[in-house]
């Protein structure tokens, strides 16, 4: 059996321009959820709504590769649904693996839509 190692994965990222890419109306994301937002370049992003606030972070799970978005909230704490890692969706840290985590992308809201900086 081959084994695996995570960090050789060539997850795709997204490129950080600056810039930001405007993704969804507010009411598209529940109170509570995750979204999974693809960029034009196919990179995946996590986003998810915490009691009126929103949160972006790559959408790959460091460990085995699943995607965030489908985990499940605690507060501003996604557990990915796989095998329970817990990221702070704040700070992108993983809670149960502190040498991994994942990347964070500010959201901005204006006029009911959501933008994300990448
Ligand atoms: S893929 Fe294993 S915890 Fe996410």
């Amino acid at each position: 059996m081959q084994s695996f190692d995570p960090h050789q994965i060539n997850f795709p990222r997204p490129a950080r321009t600056g810039e930001l890419v405007t993704v969804g109306r507010v009411e598209d994301v529940p109170e509570g959820r995750g979204a999974t937002v693809e960029l034009k370049s196919g990179a995946q992003l996590a986003l998810f709504h915490v009691a009126g606030s929103f949160y972006a972070v790559g959408n790959t799970c460091p460990h085995r590769g699943a995607p965030l978005a489908d985990g499940s909230l605690c507060g501003t704490t996604v557990e990915c649904d796989w095998h329970g890692w817990r990221f702070d969706l704040k700070t992108g840290a993983c809670l149960t693996h502190a040498s991994d985590a994942v990347e964070t992308y500010e959201v901005v809201i204006e006029d009911g839509w959501i933008k994300i900086k990448v």
